[in-house]
């Protein structure tokens, strides 16, 4: 598709939404072809007319309202529950679980609607869009069930449990790139060429106003609440949530939460506007929230949010979020969605103390693979896996020594084994690295108190790792 023909799709898109006047409101709107060249993106077959730097969108809370009524039969209407987790967190606390969507995440609400406002014309050309996971799988389902083409371009590095499931619903699925930036380009590529519509997944209006719905449900549920907790990637999320929300309940706290891995949102805040995070591109594939990896918020996001305060918390506290809502919770959470319990967690939000506080847990896709590496890291910030090394006797008993104390101590070997290359010029000495389980870090402190004892200085108790 042209670039003209592009522009001129999206001033019929526009046009056709001003008969809904909430939708755009009238300084937003891009008016002339000189204004749509002054996209921030440098290259033009990379523009997106929905999702303009130089005129953002601002959705509603009207806008999210008419969004409700709209897709009501299209989601599921996921529960908002108190946990006992109220209890050690010293608030109120509700989970909203939008795990709990078809594709097992709140992507389901956006993109169904994105898909339900398409002209008819263009339900018959279909959709492109880009997606590490969630929004490419809510994609694949809707348009699958709405019998519209769906392409998804996915980076190569996408969850198996997400590419697959893309799979399975039937989408065009491509991998493309190591990266999503390299995946969005094809994708634009593709646009072009077959003449499909690109659906932003964080800033498309209809993403923002879409995913705002689950805002409106967790106000009727908890009309009193005085804090939302939501996760920040692209910050489709939180932007329609917060428009929907204080909309209705202007006194409502909204907080945001991202990896500090990835603090792209922080960086639009001190930019003024969103700019690439050089912070997340460097450091998106060392997190364990891959729905949160955008390295440059979106345009309408950032334009429509209504944010109280931001986190960016460190990525330790994902981990232990997710074990606690395994084993708390009996949910499968993945980091992206377990993010606001880790803010939590990580203590970065004492205004909560007293309070009513719903947490979205807003998706549970995540490889059986990662959640195994995450269950173990989450035990070693709890402290209930530690590793030590310690020199004893390498004659008969010397082993039999160690572990006498840690079977008497309750503590369970999960991994032994002899190091006697360190210890090259002590025949009748070896070290022995171990890992045992702990029933916690007060348990952990006592075991290791007592190899202390016996073994003084030549125990080396591997301390946790800070970052
Ligand atoms: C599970 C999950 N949580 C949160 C987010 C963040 O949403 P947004 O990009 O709209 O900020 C995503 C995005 O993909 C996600 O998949």
């Amino acid at each position: 598709m042209s670039d003209t023909t592009v522009f001129q799709e999206a001033r019929r898109y526009r046009d056709r939404l001003m008969s809904r006047p909430w939708i755009f409101p009238e300084s937003s709107l891009p008016t002339s072809t000189s204004e749509e060249n002054t996209d921030t993106d440098a290259d033009p077959t990379m523009k997106d007319p929905y999702c303009d730097g130089d005129n953002p969108i601002v959705v509603t809370g009207n806008d999210v309202l008419v969004a409700k009524d709209k897709i009501a039969g299209g989601i599921v209407r996921t529960p908002c529950r108190r946990t006992r987790m109220s209890e050690a967190l010293r608030c109120e606390l509700y989970f909203k679980k939008e795990y709990m969507q078809y594709t097992g995440s709140f992507k389901d609400r956006g993109a169904f609607l994105a898909l339900l406002n398409l002209s008819e014309e263009q339900k018959k050309r279909g959709v492109v869009t880009t997606s590490a996971g969630n929004h490419a799988q809510a994609m694949a389902f809707q348009g699958g069930k709405l019998g519209i083409p769906v392409t998804v371009v996915m980076p190569k590095t996408a969850p198996l449990v997400k590419v697959t499931s893309c799979r399975d619903l039937k989408a065009g699925v491509i991998l493309h790139g190591m990266r999503f930036d390299e995946a969005k380009a094809h994708a634009m590529k593709l646009r072009n060429e077959r003449d499909l519509l690109y659906i932003d997944g964080y800033d498309h209006p209809d993403i923002l106003a879409g995913q705002g719905t689950a805002g409106l449900e967790i106000l009727e549920d908890i009309p009193d609440v005085d804090y939302i907790i939501v996760p920040v990637g692209g910050g489709g999320l939180i932007a329609g949530v917060s428009a929907a929300v204080k909309h209705l309940s202007p006194n409502v706290q909204i907080i945001g939460v991202e990896s500090d891995r990835c603090p792209s949102w922080h960086t639009a805040m001190e930019n003024g506007r969103p700019i690439p995070c050089r912070q997340t591109q460097s450091g998106a594939k060392q997190s364990i929230a891959d729905g949160l990896n955008v390295v440059r918020v979106g345009f309408n996001s950032f334009a429509t949010a209504k944010i109280d305060r931001m986190l960016a918390v460190p990525e330790k506290f994902i981990s232990t979020a997710i074990l606690r809502l395994l084993e708390g919770e009996k949910s499968v959470v993945e980091g992206a969605g377990a993010i606001g319990l880790a803010a939590l967690l990580s203590g970065m939000l004492p205004e909560v103390i007293g309070k009513k506080v719903v947490c979205i847990l807003c998706g549970g896709n995540i490889d059986a693979t990662v959640l195994g590496l995450v269950i173990d890291r989450g035990l070693v910030q709890e402290g209930r896996l530690c590793r030590f090394m310690v020199v004893v006797s390498d004659r008969p008993g010397g082993l039999a020594r160690l572990v006498n104390i840690l079977a008497h101590m309750a503590a369970s070997v999960k991994d032994i084994g002899h190091d006697r290359i360190s210890l090259s010029s002590y025949v009748y000495m070896t070290g022995i690295a171990c890992t045992i389980e702990t029933k916690n870090r007060a348990h952990a402190g006592e075991v290791r108190t007592k190899l202390f004892e016996a073994y003084g200085e030549d125990l080396k108790w591997q301390e946790e790792d800070d970052d």
